[in-house]
């Protein structure tokens, strides 16, 4: 994005496989050039096998740091030298730092960039107004229900196909957290005030998410982490009986934020132009 880089250019990129569909290197190029940064963010495909070297020539190559995403952020956790808390109790990373001293720095923004979302879209919503409802307990889930529970909230449904890794999941974050079967989920939403799918369901040729929100209370908000399509049916379900809703592209910009401003020196921020921008890459891809 930035075309006139010197030879003090700041270096940063996202490390993954596949990374042709990553939306980092044109949100962070946004940034880049908003704030006239001299710096670059690139894609690096980094094949699974290669990750664990690979990781270790960032330092060497003078990069600030990078951005990990599928399939390399549980390897990420282990290839860091130093791994936040949050990264620790999430068991991933998706965030790294060089330090002054060459070492890795490894953090998880993904439950920021949740949370952050959130507040920005649903200004009047907290944790602590009343139980939260999360389906799904992969890697997401994990980042979005310890940030639940760090924010203080009272009771946590823990909706999840396979009970055991929802019980793992439950086991590893601790906190308020109910493991629900699959088949209680409509049930799970009771007095619910956050209803969260973090499951690939909804998802551009994946199977929607089949619940019915009959007993989900009118004032829930409704947020997915699915976001192509933007409009989940879940979403659109929620917003036709008048739930609030925020849909998934919030969190992808907010968890970006810490990198940024880690790596480049300045405190980003995200705005409905940056989304524009971000939204109309989306639309481009195949
Ligand atoms: P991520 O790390 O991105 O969260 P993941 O680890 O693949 O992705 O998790 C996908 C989530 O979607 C899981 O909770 C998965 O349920 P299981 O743990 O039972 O596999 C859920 N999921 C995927 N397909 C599903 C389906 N057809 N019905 C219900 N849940 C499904």
């Amino acid at each position: 994005m930035n075309t006139t880089l010197s030879g003090k250019a700041k270096l940063a990129g996202v490390m993954g496989w596949p990374i042709g569909h990553s939306l980092s290197p044109r949100l962070h190029g946004y940034w880049l050039r908003q704030y006239a940064v001299d710096g670059a963010y690139v894609p690096l495909a980094v094949r699974r096998e290669d990750f664990a070297g690979t990781v270790r020539m960032l330092p060497r190559l003078g990069f600030a740091g990078a951005n990990v995403t599928v399939p390399h952020k549980e390897a990420a956790l282990a290839a860091v030298d130093e791994a936040a808390g949050e990264a620790r109790r999430i068991g991933a990373v998706n965030t790294i730092v060089v330090r002054a001293d060459g070492s890795l720095m490894g953090w998880n923004s993904d439950g920021f960039g949740f949370m952050e979302s959130l507040k920005a879209g649903l200004p009047e919503w907290n944790p602590g107004l009343g139980p939260a409802v999360v389906l799904g307990a992969g890697g997401a889930a994990r980042a979005v229900c310890a940030a639940l529970v760090d924010g203080g909230v009272p009771e946590l449904r823990l909706v999840n196909r396979t009970a055991s890794r929802a019980e793992a999941l439950a086991a590893d974050i601790g906190g308020p957290i109910e493991v629900v079967s699959w088949a209680e989920r409509e049930s799970a939403l009771d007095g619910a005030r956050l209803l969260t799918n973090t499951t690939t369901l909804g998802m551009a040729g994946n199977p929607p998410l089949d619940l019915v929100l009959e007993r989900l209370p009118p004032e829930a908000a409704v947020t997915d982490i699915v976001y192509a399509p933007l409009r989940t049916p879940l979403l659109v379900a929620a917003a036709a009986r008048g739930n609030p809703t925020v849909d998934g592209l919030g969190m992808l910009l907010h968890q970006a934020r810490p990198g940024f401003a880690a790596w480049f020196g300045v405190e980003p921020e995200v705005t409905d132009e940056m989304r524009a921008f971000v939204l109309q890459g989306m639309e481009s891809q195949d």
